[in-house]
């Protein structure tokens, strides 16, 4: 993993533009923002940030490397460390016995073989379904398949069953080399600040939850609500938090953010659109986070931006169009799949 550390060139305010660029139609666009609102107070301004080189930028595979292998799924995951991903992204809701799993969708319709809610499900009954089925690609050398091809034990039993929080973090702390995770909780949900309370819970069990000065977890949240994100700082201050932006709200449009979050987490459409947003937060010291970007064209405007995470559903075909194809993974820490805990699914 490196070092975020990076040389601090002078502020230059001079260099930050009006925000009326940032005023199109197609910034104002995008999906609800009913938390967007809370939490008037925007951060300081820290030292400005340089745009990253291509060869820093870490990759983050989104649901698992989720083009090839059913989303969510330990061999999602599995995959994507096999492929070399500095990290995992995951959303997270709570089911009716209060587990954290890691499920996109409020219902269970569209990955599993099942129905229901997920917060009216207990864990007990999600176990029953199969979440790989929905999607498992034709095996073949190359393209959706071939992660199958190459580990067949990604089709162990269990490996396509709900996964839970607690398992990821195992397979996160486990693992050889340090890798980075990306936890969503995923808002609106019945059981509100339940949420990040046991999400802070669960964190602090792995030690994870409460990074001391001058160190860094591995974890941060995500949220496209501004107000999940003020309960993790209040439950887990030095926790790193993620503000997910699917359109900019005016108040944000300088590059600032709310108060204590260090991290944007615009969609890649935004930045089509707005590439001028990138260097607005870093002029403030603010870092930049992209989903969900798949395409050649979208993974080289984040490079020519210098942006600070990619995160990708395709974590390997990123990373060789970073020129890191296998480097990371090849450097002797690519653990065997059959190595990564065979007695837990
Ligand atoms: O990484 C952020 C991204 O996952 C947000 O969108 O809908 O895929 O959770 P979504
Ligand atoms: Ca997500």
């Amino acid at each position: 993993m490196q070092s975020t550390r990076r040389p601090e060139p002078p502020n230059s305010p001079s260099s930050l533009a009006g925000p009326s660029s940032l005023a199109g139609p197609s910034s104002l666009s995008g999906r609800p923002t009913h938390a967007l609102h809370v939490g008037l107070r925007t951060n300081a301004s820290g030292p400005a940030l340089p745009p990253r080189a291509a060869a820093d930028i870490p990759v983050i595979a989104h649901r698992g490397a989720s083009e090839d292998v059913p989303e969510h799924t330990l061999a999602a995951y599995e995959s994507a460390l096999l492929q070399g991903a500095d990290g995992l992204e995951c959303d997270v809701r709570l089911t009716a016995d209060m587990h954290l799993v890691c499920v996109h969708d409020r219902r269970v319709n569209r990955t599993s073989n099942g129905r229901g809610v997920v917060s009216t499900l207990e864990l007990a009954q999600l176990r029953q379904l199969d979440f790989g089925s929905w999607k498992q690609p034709a095996p073949g050398a190359e393209g959706p398949g071939a992660a199958y091809v190459e580990y067949p034990d990604l089709r162990r039993e269990g490996a396509h069953r709900v996964l839970t929080l607690e398992r990821l973090l195992e397979l996160v702390v486990d693992h050889p080399r340090r890798v980075e995770l990306a936890i969503e909780t995923k808002h609106p949900t019945r059981y509100a600040g339940l949420v990040e309370e046991h999400l802070v819970a669960l964190l602090d069990r792995f030690g994870l939850a409460h990074p001391r000065l001058g160190e860094r977890s591995p974890v941060r949240v995500m949220s496209f609500s501004a107000l999940s994100v003020r309960r993790i700082r209040r439950l887990a201050p030095s926790l790193e938090t993620v503000l997910l932006l699917d359109r900019v709200p005016l108040r944000f449009r300088d590059g600032s953010l709310p108060r204590g979050v260090r991290i944007a987490g615009p969609g890649i459409h935004i930045l089509r659109t707005h590439p001028e947003y990138v260097e607005r937060l870093h002029s403030l010291g603010n870092r930049v986070h992209v989903w969900t970007v798949d395409q050649a064209s979208d993974i080289d405007l984040c490079v020519e931006l210098g942006v600070d995470a990619i995160i990708s559903n395709r974590p390997k075909a990123v990373l060789a169009r970073l020129g890191r194809d296998g480097a990371r993974v090849s450097a002797g820490s690519q653990p065997a799949v059959t190595g990564l805990n065979p007695d837990k699914p």
